[in-house]
């Protein structure tokens, strides 16, 4: 029986490049393949997942808000918005639902301007550097914490 968490996956800009985008710091797996992983994880364990890509930053603050009414927590991989956005920050604060911050590369080995998340003080945990696998962790870390 599928419990009543449902969480909602967010990528941010550039992701829906996966595949082709900088293949040697991404990786090769689209953004669909990370997709499906998390659907056969979600369906493993018994949540709900809807799952979310977006250029727009008024779109991703958007989602974040209608999540309220619709989900337990948020997975989110804000791309480029990670670094600039205190209006994805505000909105995470504002609806308060559990949030995962996740990166396929590690941003701390990369240049300085991305080692500063506006979104980790906002958010219950961060994972970075583990390609798609940051996704899935992120996703087995956020239901985890949502059963406690
Ligand atoms: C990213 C890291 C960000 O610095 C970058 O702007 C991205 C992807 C990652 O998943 O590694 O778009 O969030």
């Amino acid at each position: 029986m599928l419990s009543e968490i449902s969480v909602l996956v967010l990528h941010g800009p550039n992701l829906n490049l996966l595949g082709l985008r900088e293949p040697n710091v991404y990786g090769k797996t689209t953004l669909a393949q990370i997709d499906d992983l998390l659907r056969s994880d979600a369906e493993k364990l018994q949540v709900k997942i809807v799952c979310l890509q977006s250029n727009h930053e008024g779109a991703l603050v958007d989602a974040i808000h209608n999540a309220r009414a619709l989900h337990s927590g948020i997975l989110i991989n804000p791309g480029a918005y990670t670094h600039t956005s205190v209006a994805i920050r505000d909105a995470l604060a504002g609806v308060m639902l559990p949030t995962v911050e996740v990166h396929l590369s590690n941003i701390y080995t990369r240049e300085e301007f991305r080692h500063h998340s506006y979104i980790a003080p906002v958010a219950i945990g961060q994972i970075s550097g583990f390609g798609a696998d940051s996704y899935r962790l992120g996703l087995q870390a956020l239901i985890n914490y949502l059963k406690r």
